[in-house]
């Protein structure tokens, strides 16, 4: 079981502190997604440490992005890529996302690629077609990389307290595992009072974690959960 918390431009608790807390909570691969500026103090404080994004490029000139040996060389273990608010508020196609992902890989990092329909996706009753796209360019770049996890986050489910159903996230997960034989972690508003039946269900591997990561005690819950489960 994978639990990870993205922080989001969050600053997040204290490193340290939340080290302390997660060492009681054994049995589980606890991950933290800081932002980019808080990376060395989590990586200093032990924490299995992964960046929000990562460009696809080692160097050059590209504003505002980081690459993946910059992120090894800090001691970061892997990158999320492909979060919802990268597609939607930065405009991240399939393809860049397969690029971020394919290059986290070949450096040496670990990735959670994201995927996940929207509410309208899902109303006109496209959601298996676009999670068969979303997946099928992720895998089509990267093969069932053993570094490689996905997570399905139904945007819908981001960041507003409406988590899909256990059923909903089964069904999402077993047709995500279908197209690429990787773990696959469930995201969208999951809290310690849902995490116990969201990672009861067979192809639930774990969670990635907005809000309630911002919280140390809500975190080591979600985490105590993972490791029951
Ligand atoms: P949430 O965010 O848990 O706050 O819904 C999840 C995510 O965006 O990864």
């Amino acid at each position: 079981m994978i639990v990870a918390g993205n922080w989001k431009m969050y600053g997040g608790p204290d490193p340290a502190a939340l080290a302390e807390r997660l060492a009681d909570v054994p049995g589980v691969d606890a991950i933290v997604c800081p932002p980019y500026v808080s990376l060395a103090r989590c990586v200093a404080a032990g924490l299995t440490t992964f960046a929000q994004n990562v460009h696809w490029e080692n160097e050059g000139a590209y504003t505002g992005e980081i690459s993946p040996s910059m992120l090894l060389g800090l001691g970061v273990a892997g990158s999320l890529v492909g979060h919802s608010e990268r597609r939607q508020y930065f405009g991240e196609t399939d393809s860049d996302v397969a690029r971020r992902a394919q290059a986290a890989l070949e450096a040496g990092l670990g990735v959670i690629a994201c995927v996940g329909e929207t509410q309208e996706q899902r109303d006109a009753g496209d959601m298996e077609t676009v999670l068969r796209i979303q997946v099928e360019a992720i895998g089509a770049a990267c093969g069932a990389h053993e570094r490689l996890v996905l997570a399905y986050e139904p945007v819908w489910a981001i960041g507003t307290g409406r988590t899909a159903t256990p059923e909903m996230a089964q069904q999402a997960h077993a047709l995500v595992k279908s197209l690429l034989d990787r773990p696959v972690l469930y995201g969208g508003s999951v809290k310690p009072d849902n995490a116990d039946e969201l990672m009861a269900q067979p192809d639930v591997d774990g969670a990635l974690v907005g809000g309630a990561s911002l919280d140390i005690e809500s975190f080591a819950a979600i985490c105590q959960a993972a490791s029951l489960s």
